[in-house]
């Protein structure tokens, strides 16, 4: 027998149901909490030497590394979708790969070159970040120099930050908005802005990686750009997962030390991350949705397992809602190519 027909118990007054709101979509987007607009959205490049050059990264599907030239018609793209920042990696051959990273500094050098051209191209329209590492500059594919210590090989801390500063002055003379230091290496922001202010970049800002954790979901990211270490791992410099209350400190060191913005990175399994540094700042909060985590998503939606166009939705509303204002994530253009958003 059908269960409306079975008698039961009266059922209490109920002065309020939830689910009024939910009974159009009308209604249920005039109530929605969290938007998501083309604006919020950071798309990020893989920027390679020479001319005419497309490599698409199999780790990424949909992802590819571009030279300056070709990387100029997908700026545009971006432009034309509303995505109005983006950031930028460089990717080197090992050939110009030494052990002090010196081709972090050479204004010939990938990201430089476009920035330069972005610049002429788009005036201010876009707004370009760019990444400040020595990852895919030194031959050991650390994000720091190396010294041979009682202990051991060790990353260089105070060294390292020489270098990344002569990194963030070349892209700064090249016209970046702001330069993004990934290295996580200790008094970097401080460090930087000192730099860029004495050279009289005043302007240029500084997007932290404050809270990044030494993640399994960068590795689509290390085959896109060449970068993973040839020896050891991240874990002497990056976050211990394990950790919430450091994420705290760090964030609010980098934000003593001149951070403009601060990011979180990854941002799925750091969820609760961004939703507990939100109220400790005023500065805007940037979440990296990183290359393991969109490879997830691709992986998945291959397989034939979910809808992709609504897992991206989902995902991305996601980050929003835990306190993001801002997203890089490679699914940027195409989700709002295809209406996903
Ligand atoms: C390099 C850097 C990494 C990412 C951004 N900058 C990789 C790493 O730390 O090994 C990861 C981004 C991604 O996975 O999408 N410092
Ligand atoms: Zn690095």
């Amino acid at each position: 027998p059908p269960i409306a027909s079975t008698p039961g118990p009266a059922l209490p007054p109920l002065p309020y149901r939830p689910r009024r709101l939910r009974q159009s979509a009308a209604l249920r987007d005039s109530v929605a909490e969290t938007r998501l607009h083309p604006e919020d959205l950071i798309a990020p490049f893989f920027v390679i030497p020479g001319q005419g050059r497309e490599e698409p990264v199999h780790a990424l599907p949909g992802i590819a590394r571009y030279s300056v030239d070709l990387l100029l018609p997908q700026l545009e793209r971006s432009l034309k979708l509303g995505v109005r920042s983006v950031m930028l990696f460089g990717v080197l051959p090992p050939s110009e790969k030494d052990p002090l990273a010196q081709s972090a500094a050479d204004p010939g050098g990938p990201v430089p070159t476009a920035l330069r051209a972005a610049r002429k191209a788009f005036g201010n329209d876009l707004v370009l970040y760019a990444d400040v590492c020595l990852c895919t500059h030194t031959d050991h594919g650390h994000c720091g120099l190396l010294k041979e210590t009682p202990r051991g090989v060790v990353i260089d801390n105070d060294a390292s930050l020489v270098q990344l500063a002569r990194m963030a002055l070349t892209q700064a003379e090249a016209g970046v908005d702001c330069v993004a230091p990934s290295d996580m290496m200790d008094g970097r922001v401080g460090y930087l802005r000192r730099a860029l202010d004495e050279a009289g970049h005043t302007g240029v800002g500084i997007l932290s990686y404050a809270v990044k954790y030494a993640s399994a979901f960068y590795g689509p990211f290390r085959e896109a750009a060449g970068s993973a270490p040839s020896f050891g791992d991240r874990s002497t410099y990056q976050m211990d997962p394990r950790n919430a209350r450091e994420a705290l400190r760090e964030a609010r060191l980098d934000e003593e030390e001149g951070a403009d913005l601060l990011m979180v990175k990854p941002a799925l399994a750091y969820l609760d991350i961004l939703a507990r540094l939100r109220p400790t700042t005023q500065l805007p909060l940037v979440a990296y949705n990183v290359s393991g985590e969109y490879a997830m998503l691709k992986a998945a939606a291959a397989a034939g397992v979910l809808e992709e166009g609504r897992a991206v939705r989902e995902t991305l509303t996601a980050i929003k809602r835990a306190g993001a204002d801002l997203i890089i994530t490679y699914h940027a253009l195409e989700a709002l190519e295809r209406g996903w958003l």
